[in-house]
């Protein structure tokens, strides 16, 4: 708490939940770059009203803390990764922003305006002119309003692995006063910022949640890699822990979300709606996935059957596919691991993720029955695997399926190279032991695996990514990235 100069004065009481009274405009933020005054407080000068004021003071501290004012909203966003450092950069045009990570690397590129992921431009990083990126926790005072965008991974068990969402909110509790809100966009389980996050918050601050500090939860959307579908033109779901805490969030987000949002009653119900937009999509590619193997047995082209079947207006139109990735292959096990929690036991999603794991050494198993179906069958055949990223155009490598082709492929003896013009090689290395190939040979190979649809491979085209085999070798396409007669088998 911070008293500039003299004997606190009442703090404004909120109005009561439900009205939204409390939660000021957000279109007349004018006092941006001004520190926040979290109390509402002024300063009174005579001694003879010293002891009314202290007992408003005792009144005002068992009454809910105001949300900061527009013009004292100063921001933390905490986490730079695919999910953070867009919304610093947005946030950092219309308030104080701080950008904090713990990795001192990232935030030294980002200090060069570099930003590895992509995701964010060096022009759009130089436009975002209220923020100040940190590794620093000790910038974090005098935020007010925290923004927690931290990995949410699964460990070996595939369980939940809430470590750096705890070690953030442990942050946020250290740095957080009275009035502050924080709002969580990593993607968790219904309950999980609730239940897990704000007592850290309320142990290390002292704080009372919903007396002095506020949560909230406001799920990200974005989808790395893609150009079309950004923060600003995505709808947001808001969601806060008391109807003022909601409204702030909701009007924030207004700010740099120009798609808008949607306001959901209660934190629980965003948690809930963000993890199974996942488990949407994580199911129905399992189960094009599974008729795509069933297809391929019969010799039927899946493609066909499924644009065949898409004729029909209420068909999805899914495609078969490797589910790797940060989000729609782990998301899917926070909610099965929340409802084995409460004693019921998904079923059809953890079927589906069964699939969507099994996708990759399927693939690896095709390309070595082609191989020796072919009678190229050699003692070690030699593949070229063209794409390591988990998706095209993107250089994340997390749960990357392209791994168990490759382990496939190794498990026949093929000695397999890889080629990946959006990877990083020192990535590659430290995560899988891969040494990356910059420039593959032409005229070598016994097959090659088109895992990836970077647009690099597209622009290739057939002919010249066959001129890296050897005459009669395999091309596989996983993602159809090519014409359909112009490989050799496909998902
Ligand atoms: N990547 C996506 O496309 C996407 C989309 C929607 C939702 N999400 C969700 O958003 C969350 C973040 O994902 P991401 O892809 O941005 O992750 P990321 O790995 O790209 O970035 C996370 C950043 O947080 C930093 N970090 C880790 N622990 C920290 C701590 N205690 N304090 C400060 N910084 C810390 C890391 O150094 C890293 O830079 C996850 O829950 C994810 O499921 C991701």
């Amino acid at each position: 708490m911070s008293v500039h100069g003299g004997i606190i004065a009442k703090a404004p009481r909120t109005t009561g939940h439900g009205t939204g009274a409390n939660v000021p405009g957000f279109d007349d933020a004018t006092g941006a770059g001004k520190m926040p005054d979290p109390e509402g407080t002024r300063t009174v000068s005579s001694a003879a009203d010293t002891k009314d004021h202290l007992k408003d003071l005792a009144l005002a501290m068992t009454t809910e803390a105001p949300l900061p004012a527009p013009e004292h909203i100063r921001i933390a966003i905490v986490g730079l990764g695919y999910v953070g450092l867009p919304l610093a950069a947005a946030f950092g045009k219309h308030f104080p922003t701080i950008g904090f990570d713990i990795n001192a690397q990232r935030i030294d590129e980002l200090r060069r305006h570099h930003d590895h992921t992509r995701e964010v431009a060096e022009a759009e990083l130089r436009d975002a002119d209220l923020l100040e990126l940190s590794c620093d926790p000790s910038a974090l005072a005098g935020c007010n309003v925290f923004i927690v965008t931290v990995p949410t991974p699964i460990d070996e068990f595939k369980r939940p692995d809430l470590r750096p969402l705890e070690s953030a909110s442990r942050t946020v509790g250290a740095a957080i006063r009275r009035g502050g809100i924080a709002i969580y966009e990593s993607t968790v389980y219904p309950g999980a910022t609730e239940e897990v996050c704000v007592p850290i918050i309320e142990s290390e601050s002292g704080l009372c949640f919903n007396r002095d500090f506020y949560a909230g939860y406001s799920p990200e959307r974005i989808n790395p890699g893609d150009r079309e579908h950004r923060l600003e033109n995505i709808l947001k779901l808001t969601s806060g822990s008391t109807p003022e805490a909601a409204e702030f969030v909701d009007r924030l987000y207004r700010k740099v979300v120009k798609a808008g949002t949607h306001r959901t009653s209660t934190i629980r119900v965003a948690e809930a709606a963000k993890v199974i937009e996942n488990v949407q999509r994580d199911v129905n590619i399992a189960l094009i996935n599974e008729l795509a193997m069933i297809f391929n047995r019969l010799q039927i082209d899946s493609e066909e059957v499924l644009e065949a079947a898409g004729t029909k207006w209420n068909f999805l139109p899914f495609r078969p596919g490797l589910v790797g990735g940060h989000c729609i292959g782990v998301d899917p096990y926070y909610l099965t691991h929340k409802a084995q929690q409460i004693g019921y036991h998904p079923e059809m999603i953890l079927a589906g993720r069964r699939i969507n794991d099994g996708m990759g050494s399927h693939v690896g198993r095709r390309v070595a029955r082609l191989v020796s179906q072919r009678g190229m069958a050699v003692a070690s055949p030699r593949v070229l695997v063209l794409g390591l990223s988990f998706k095209e155009n993107c250089p994340d490598l997390r749960n990357t399926q392209v791994v168990d082709i490759i382990e496939e492929l190794q498990a026949y003896n093929a000695a397999v190279d890889v080629h990946d013009p959006w990877v990083s090689a020192q990535e590659a290395r430290e995560t899988y032991g891969i040494d990356l190939l910059a420039d593959p040979e032409c005229g070598v190979y016994d097959a090659i695996v088109l895992a990836v649809a970077h647009r690099e491979f597209a622009e290739l085209g057939a002919e010249r990514i066959r001129a890296f085999g050897k005459p009669g070798a395999v091309l596989f396409d996983v993602k159809r990235a090519l014409p359909k007669d112009a490989s050799d088998g496909q998902l």
